[in-house]
């Protein structure tokens, strides 16, 4: 009977049962952060539920502190699960906020509560009581600094807050605090530096604890640039030091900080030097064991220098720190014809390797990296330039692992010397390190070279992800230059979750633009670095936070970037006469199609002007953009209508009566099309004129600033097949060309290795730079045709570009509502195109067909389908509106 009665309940409450979930709770983006200084954060999540069609119709948030309600948003009918701001009182600093979230669906159920929390990190300067302290070293050694404390009462909290001149490893008890390399991170050190809070209340024992903190050069004390000009840039401001301080809560309410200063002994460790460009050396018969521990007699040690330099540097870190993503096993041991002992990891990836020896006291093992093999089959590392990128390693007797701590280096291969005999294998793994971003988006297709090079995409993605944007990370340079950053940036907001990693980036952007509003070639920019300014480069400072907004929808990296954009966007709309700039120096189409013995005049090259003027006219349009979002429409007509008459002065400049363009080359057709630039009657005529040259060549011929845009401008047009032949280019100059030639990242040069594996020695040759990946961005918004038509995907559309004999393509992404996915299938007779649509989201479905009466949805005609709204006919498609789900759409033909 009772079983009945709760059966009957049971069944009873079936109906108002939440069929809507809430889950990936964020705040400011990140999962539970920990430090942040936000005092308005803003929350976010995504919505899960079968349902079709499924919306937010309302939301309730509410924040605690100690298990106290300090504020709650009340029930918001509202569909923002991506911005939602806190509005309770003002935060405490190093505290604990807990914070749930339920939301109802637009059948109005309501969801479970789903909760997380963040810590925040130190508001005002009052807040920091440690001293910055300064080991007294005599030479590059790294040193090692510590303190004993007690703690006699129970905790309730401990907050660490730390950061270096240099970079740092904290350790409590001699254990490592979080799981962070590299920290605190680069950014623009002479204006600001990041330190870092972490939750470490569980390292901390009743009694006596030990407080450790190691640090090695990196950013900040590292030569950095390249060649000769190496050591004139470097940052140096102060020598290498520390603050931290953990801040105690015991049960009882009492407060405690225990504190970098005087108080605290210094000594060196086993590393001996360590820098960016040239790798560690360590020496194990130096490390000091159990120097970070409890009882560690330091009376040998010296008492460190305190240094009053100004806090008001210090910022909160806000983005996901670098950490070991993954661990790969070498594939491969060999010895080359030159008598080298080589291992080979199969992959070319950024990190540093971890090598476990049976050593001899004194035996010394010095480990190289390379990227390729040359065409006798050698180690190959002039690449590197100067960069020497070694592990040097002297052993203490007996079993040991060891691996860099401060360095880290771009490879495929090892060499290792002073192991005697074969090495084995299993000694070795490499430790691939890079942001912590998610990653979020996958791409298949029929085709396996294309697959092959989504995956070199993806790890020209990770090995240049490591804290700030590089161009390439194993020779003398490996720096954030803006470029490289600009072209890839849409690629790389479909592979990755990548907002906090360039809201970070887009500050120093800021910082380091010059008082003119030029913004400079490398962010954050090396002191000495005279660069800023130049086309294509610069504008990744109005590019980066537009596309940023329309991928992850959040406003206020248009509100921080805002004064940056309009400062570039005055530099250029001052430098031009009759609207048209051609003033100063810059890079061009960087490393375009170069014919060799060029008598004949087939290298590509563009009229630089030409260019400076179509990305001034795209940014300017970028920034009118964002000025919209923000607002503040005077501005944006004010600027519309200089756009206008740029647009006017480009055609009477560079356009032709007969609709030639000045420079006939790709990028110059390509940049016309893509930036608008032509009136709508030339179109055809300059997209035929592409087609032409495209033809003509058989292959691209565009450097950094066409590519992206290539295959865009193509499809764009009407010649998506000719954009399938540029991809599918299996030779030189083209993206399967390195495919084919065994490459697993992207490669710098268009032809790094010449066909007979020879690898031109150009002072300019990196196997690992994801610039040219840009094309990644095409292959999901265009041949899978997934983009977005609002800010964050909130509403997108799925409009494939099927050809190029492709059988099938697809490609998902988590969006910041969940999870969307396209893939066709383009078969004799049959088209399929199957979709996903996050909840709270619509998106617009374009089916290839002539007519909506061929097309069916998961069996059924899709007029008689009430969740699919038949538009109508699109062009070639037919067109159809969704909410939520997963749909299977068939065309018949
Ligand atoms: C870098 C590039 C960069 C360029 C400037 C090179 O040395 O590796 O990727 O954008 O200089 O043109």
């Amino acid at each position: 009977m009772k079983r009945l009665f709760l059966l009957l309940a049971l069944v009873l409450a079936m109906p108002t049962m939440a069929q809507v979930s809430v889950t990936d709770l964020k705040v400011n983006h990140l999962s539970a952060p920990e430090g942040l200084t936000d005092r308005t954060p803003s929350f976010s999540w995504i919505l899960k539920g079968d349902t079709r069609g499924l919306m937010q119709s309302a939301y309730e948030v509410a924040v605690y502190k100690g298990g106290k309600c300090v504020w709650s948003s009340g029930k918001v009918k509202s569909e923002n699960s991506l911005t939602v701001p806190y509005e309770g009182p003002e935060l405490q600093s190093g505290t604990r906020y807990g914070w749930k979230v339920r939301v109802w669906d637009n059948k109005g159920k309501v969801s479970k509560w789903a909760s997380s929390s963040w810590l925040t990190g130190l508001f005002s300067l009052e807040d920091w009581h440690a001293k910055w302290i300064e080991p007294k070293l005599q030479d590059d050694r790294s040193p090692i600094m510590r303190k004993e404390f007690s703690v006699n009462k129970s905790i309730a909290s401990a907050v660490l807050h730390v950061t270096a001149h240099g970079l740092y490893e904290a350790s409590i008890n001699g254990k490592k605090v979080g799981d962070a390399h590299l920290t605190p991170g680069w950014t623009a050190y002479n204006k600001r530096l990041q330190y870092q809070t972490y939750d470490v209340t569980a390292m901390l024992a009743k009694g006596a604890n030990a407080f450790g903190l190691e640090l090695g050069y990196g950013w900040y004390h590292s030569r950095m640039c390249f060649r000769d000009r190496a050591d004139r840039y470097m940052y140096n401001i102060h020598q290498v030091g520390a603050i931290a301080q953990i801040d105690i809560t015991y049960t009882d309410g009492t407060k405690e900080s225990i504190t970098t200063d005087r108080s605290w002994k210094a000594s060196t460790g086993e590393i001996l030097h360590s820098t960016i460009y040239d790798g560690e050396t360590i020496d194990a018969r130096k490390a000091q064991q159990g120097w970070n521990c409890v009882g560690f007699d330091d009376s040998a040690w010296e008492q460190v220098a305190e240094a009053s330099y100004s806090l008001g540097e210090l910022t909160a870190s806000e983005s996901e720190p670098v950490v070991t993503r993954e661990r790969v096993k070498p594939v491969k041991y060999f010895i080359t014809p030159a008598g080298e002992k080589v291992l080979d990891f199969g992959q070319n990836l950024v990190g540093r390797e971890v090598v476990k020896v049976n050593g001899k006291e004194g035996q010394e093992i010095v480990i190289s990296h390379a990227e390729v093999l040359d065409e006798k089959g050698n180690f190959y590392t002039t690449n590197l330039r100067t960069a020497k990128a070694q592990t040097r390693y002297t052993c203490r007797e007996g079993e040991q692992t060891f691996s860099t701590k401060f360095s880290w280096y771009g490879f495929r291969y090892l060499k290792v010397e002073g192991i005697e005999g074969d090495l084995n294998l299993d000694d070795f793994v490499a430790e691939v390190i890079f942001s912590d971003y998610p990653e979020t988006g996958h791409f298949e297709s029929s085709n396996s070279l294309v697959n092959h090079l989504q995956s070199n995409i993806k790890w020209g993605m990770r090995g240049n992800f490591v804290d700030v944007p590089t161009d390439c990370n194993q020779r003398d340079e490996r720096m954030g230059w803006t470029g490289d950053a600009h072209v890839f940036f849409r690629t790389a907001t479909f592979m990755g979750d990548v907002q906090n990693f360039f809201i970070k980036w887009l500050k120093d952007l800021a910082l380091d633009q010059w008082p003119g509003g030029e913004i400079t070639d490398l962010v954050p920019c090396i002191p000495g670095w005279m660069g800023a300014g130049r086309t294509g480069w610069a504008d990744a400072g109005v590019t980066i936070p537009w596309q940023h907004y329309m991928a992850y929808g959040d406003k206020r990296v248009l509100e921080n970037q805002y004064e940056s954009m309009k400062r570039w966007i005055d530099f250029m709309f001052r430098n031009t006469q009759d609207f048209l700039w051609s003033s100063g120096w810059h890079y061009g189409d960087w490393l375009a199609y170069q014919a060799e013995n060029d008598f004949g005049g087939r290298s590509a090259v563009t009229y630089r002007p030409l260019i400076q003027q179509c990305f001034m006219v795209h940014s300017a349009e970028q920034f009118i953009e964002a000025a919209k979002v923000l607002g503040k429409t005077r501005v944006a007509e004010r600027y519309a209508a200089t756009v206008e008459k740029c647009k006017k002065a480009f055609c009477e400049a560079y356009l032709t009566p007969r609709g030639h363009l000045v420079s006939s080359t790709q990028t110059a057709y390509v940049l016309a099309l893509e930036f608008d630039m032509v009136p709508d009657e030339v179109r055809p005529t300059i997209a035929a004129r592409l087609a032409e040259n495209v033809r003509e060549y058989g292959h691209l011929t565009t450097g950094f600033l066409g590519t992206p845009y290539l295959c865009h401008a193509l499809s764009n047009n009407g010649y998506t097949e000719l954009a399938y032949r540029i991809l599918l280019h299996e030779g030189y100059p083209g993206w399967l060309y390195s495919v084919k030639m065994g490459g697993t990242t992207i490669w710098e040069l268009w032809d790094s290795m010449k066909p007979d594996r020879t690898i031109p020695d150009t002072g300019m040759n990196s196997f690992n730079h994801y610039s040219k990946g840009a094309v990644g961005d095409w292959l999901y918004r265009e041949a899978v045709g997934l983009k977005e038509t609002s800010a964050g995907y909130k509403t997108f559309m799925v409009r494939p570009n099927p050809g190029g004999g492709f059988k099938y393509m697809g490609a998902d992404k988590v969006t910041p509502y969940g999870r969307a996915a396209a893939k066709w299938y383009d078969e004799p007779g049959k088209f399929t195109l199957e979709v996903e649509v996050p909840a709270n989201t619509t998106a617009e479905i374009y089916v290839p067909s002539p007519s909506v009466d061929a097309v069916t949805v998961d069996g059924v005609a899709v007029t008689s389908v009430a969740d699919v709204k038949v538009v109508g006919k699109d062009g070639p498609y037919t067109k159809y509106v969704v909410g939520s789900g997963k749909y299977k759409f068939v065309a018949n033909r």
